[in-house]
């Protein structure tokens, strides 16, 4: 080896340790394959340079991977679940990460789908419910409510729940504001307030809404609207009452009836008897007897008329079902309401030809009474002969199907159009207290409905009303035949 060859290859050496200093690996010293100590060095720089690159490679790579995983981390701390990191399979720390990775994203998939469930469930079971519920947190202010509740009176979400409460019931509100973690308050009615500033019974039950430690964190308030049931139970009491006044009727109405036959009957003997006399002897007091027994004798028909009324409207033989004419049926209601149209209005009648009906004949007459009177009630008192009320039966229909109709007129106050959707729903009222219970027409449409007939309402405010009950006519093969009128002959009766 000369000098000048010992020169040249010591820079070679000094530059790829330079260059290797810099990190750059790709620097080589020149072979020349003659084996020398030239040679074997210049291959092991070649070497050393080469592991040094790989290594170099290595890191580079292992770095890209670890900051793919810690974006991986991220995105699962950021709550999305379907992130998955892709795995070596090598066994090394970052393929461990990986792994870890992936099982933790996907236990905590499934717990949060599982969480969502549960919660979706309870959420649909409470807005299901029927009743209404309220949670209050501790200190008595609304956290949430269910659909139900808001239906009934919408709670203000943070609202204290004496503002949901009716102003009276502030005893109510504080004990739900100071609820200890065992209270519990059962089926107590009390009243909430409605959307108007109305006043809604209603019955509830509160309980501790505590904890998982059992800590009390508010209150659970479940309550029920009262108005139907109250409603029912009205309705109910009522119809008993109209029940034991039915059957006292037609007991009263009974018991006149016996003594009521032979007192008409023996006044139209001695009317007939005496007009003989009277005949005799034009100028003598019998005459004007004879008068006054013909007067006793209209009264007492017309107390045998009132008396045969009111045992078809008292009975309660809902179920016996017949033909009934719906002009006969007038005459009898007419004769029940009287008194109720006497002052109001006069009354017309216009029968025409209606079909016979089947039903009951003491509902119908219930149901025109109460038709009439409602068309009398709207009239004021004291101008009877400026008001109508109008009675018009008639046929409509085809042959296929015909029906008979019964018109009820009046020249009353007329029914505004808000008003009129709500005339047939119980106890809806305008009446003051005594005159009216709002009983009538729910009664009256539910009765012809089982007859399987309808009820029209027209009316116009300040002019008047006119309600038509339509019913089907009796099939052809169940009319029966007429009946020759019944002979009645006049005699004494003891
Ligand atoms: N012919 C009519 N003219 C004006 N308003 C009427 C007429 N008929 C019914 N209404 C209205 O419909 C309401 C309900 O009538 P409904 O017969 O059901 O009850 P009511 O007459 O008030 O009481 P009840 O019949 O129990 O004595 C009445 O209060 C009244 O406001
Ligand atoms: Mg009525």
């Amino acid at each position: 080896v000369n000098g000048a060859d010992d020169g040249a290859f010591a820079r070679h050496l000094l530059e790829f340790f330079t260059r290797l200093a810099g990190g750059d690996f790709t620097a080589r010293i020149p072979r020349n394959f003659r084996r020398d100590h030239e040679d074997a060095l210049a291959f092991m720089v070649e070497v050393v340079a080469e592991q040094l690159a790989k290594k170099q490679q290595s890191h580079f790579e292992s770095e890209a991977a670890l900051a793919s995983l810690v974006e991986k981390f991220v995105t699962l701390a950021a709550g999305d679940f379907t992130v998955r990191a892709e795995r070596t399979h090598r066994g090394d720390t970052l393929d461990t990460l990986a792994y870890l990775l992936n099982n933790v994203s996907a236990e905590l998939g499934d717990l949060v789908a599982d969480t969502d469930h549960q919660r979706m469930l309870l959420e649909t079971v409470l807005e299901s419910m029927l009743d209404g519920v309220l949670l209050l947190d501790s200190n008595g202010n609304v956290r949430r409510s269910n659909a139900a509740m808001a239906a009934m009176c919408a709670p203000k979400i943070g609202a204290h729940v004496s503002e949901v409460l009716a102003k009276d019931e502030h005893e109510l509100a504080s004990q739900l504001s100071h609820m200890r973690a065992h209270d519990v308050f059962r089926q107590r009615d009390t009243f909430f307030v409605g959307p108007e500033g109305d006043r809604l019974p209603m019955t509830v039950s509160a309980s501790a809404h505590r904890d998982v430690h059992g800590e009390l964190v508010g209150v659970v308030l479940v309550a029920r609207d009262d108005r139907e049931l109250k409603k029912a139970r009205a309705h109910l009491e009522m119809t008993e009452r109209l029940t034991t006044m039915g059957t006292l009727a037609a007991g009263v109405a009974h018991e006149i009836n016996n003594p009521l036959a032979f007192i008409s009957a023996n006044l139209d003997y001695a009317v007939e008897e005496l007009e003989k006399l009277a005949n005799k002897d034009p100028s003598g007091p019998l005459v004007e007897i004879v008068r006054a027994l013909s007067a006793s004798r209209s009264g007492a028909e017309r107390v045998r008329h009132i008396v045969r009324d009111l045992r078809s409207f008292a009975r309660s033989d809902a179920e016996v079902i017949t033909h009934v004419s719906l002009n006969d049926l007038c005459d009898s209601a007419l004769g029940l309401a009287t008194n109720e149209v006497r002052n109001r209005a006069r009354v017309t009648k216009e029968y025409g030809s209606p079909p016979l009906v089947l039903g009951n004949e003491g509902r119908l007459v219930q149901v025109l009474v109460n038709l009439i009177q409602n068309g009398a009630q709207s009239i004021k008192t004291g101008a009877p002969a400026k008001n109508e009320i109008r009675i018009v039966t008639g046929v409509m229909g085809d042959a296929n199907a015909q029906f008979a109709f019964l018109d009820v007129h009046d020249t009353g106050c007329g029914i505004s159009e808000d008003d009129l959707p709500r005339i047939f729903d119980l106890f809806y009222t305008t009446k003051p207290v005594g005159v009216g219970m709002g009983l009538g027409l729910s009664i009256s449409l539910r009765l012809v409905q089982t007859m399987g007939g309808r009820i029209d309402v027209e009316s116009q405010l300040g002019k008047g009303s006119r309600f038509r009950i339509v019913l089907p006519a009796a099939p052809a093969e169940t009319v029966p035949p007429r009946s020759p009128p019944r002979t009645s002959g006049r005699h004494r009766v003891t």
